[in-house]
């Protein structure tokens, strides 16, 4: 069987500088579902769907297939057969992600998708309802979590690091509003599973969050 870590968490929480640093020391795959659901808006957005009409993005979806490959350790995400990776990682994607993302036909082709990466890998996948709704018996369950003015401002150098122009507030107001989105939606909404390890990092180092998350895999998979 294999070996599955779910990390959620909000939007900015650093799951995916976290979850890949924790694959590349416990030798697992590092699956980004956040990356499936921006290809899916971003294939919406390229077909110019009223992404507010459900509707019509469930019937556009089977002509989106995602796919997923693995090249040097790096999740490349296909999008009819095109690598978007370059395209995914714009505010105006993120969020259209977040608009889309609550849609269950988009889920649901999703989820498929994100079950048969972990049935067939050791893996260590983030999102925002993975040790929920996606892998429910993964071996280790995190919910990585930390303050929204953290969260902004860790946004806001990543953005001025790049020259990219960006204003503190609205960014945010931005992440709040996602959130509330993210928390309050019917269909699999942010929460923390049960069995999940909460973790803030509003004030912990990037390396004490990998450490006490490599901890963690080493009490779950002693074999590890
Ligand atoms: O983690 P991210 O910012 O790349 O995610 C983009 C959007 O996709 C976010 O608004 C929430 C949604 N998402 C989701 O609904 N379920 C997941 N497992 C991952 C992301």
């Amino acid at each position: 069987m294999a070996f599955n870590v779910a990390v959620d968490g909000p939007a900015g929480a650093g799951k995916s500088t976290i979850a890949r640093a924790v694959a590349e020391k416990m030798n697992l795959i590092y699956v980004d579902t956040g990356a499936m659901y921006r290809a899916m808006a971003l294939f919406m957005l390229r077909e110019q769907v009223d992404l507010e009409d459900a509707e019509a993005v469930a019937a556009r979806c089977p002509l989106a297939d995602i796919t997923i490959r693995y090249e040097e350790g790096v999740q490349v995400v296909f999008l009819n057969g095109e690598n978007v990776n370059p395209f995914l990682r714009t505010e105006e994607v993120g969020s259209a992600a977040s608009v889309v993302s609550p849609i269950p036909r988009v889920r649901q082709q999703l989820v498929e998708l994100q079950q048969r990466l972990a049935a067939g890998s050791d893996c260590i996948m983030d999102g925002r309802d993975i040790g929920t709704c996606v892998l429910p018996g993964a071996q280790l369950k995190i919910y990585l979590t930390a303050s929204s003015a953290v969260r902004a401002r860790r946004r806001y150098d990543e953005l001025a690091a790049r020259g990219e122009p960006c204003d503190l507030a609205k960014i945010q107001a931005d992440i709040e509003e996602r959130d509330y989105r993210d928390m309050h939606r019917e269909e699999s909404p942010l929460k923390q599973a049960e069995d999940a390890v909460y973790l803030d990092t509003s004030d912990l180092a990037v390396e004490q969050v990998v450490e006490r998350i490599l901890e963690l895999c080493r009490e779950s998979r002693p074999e590890g």
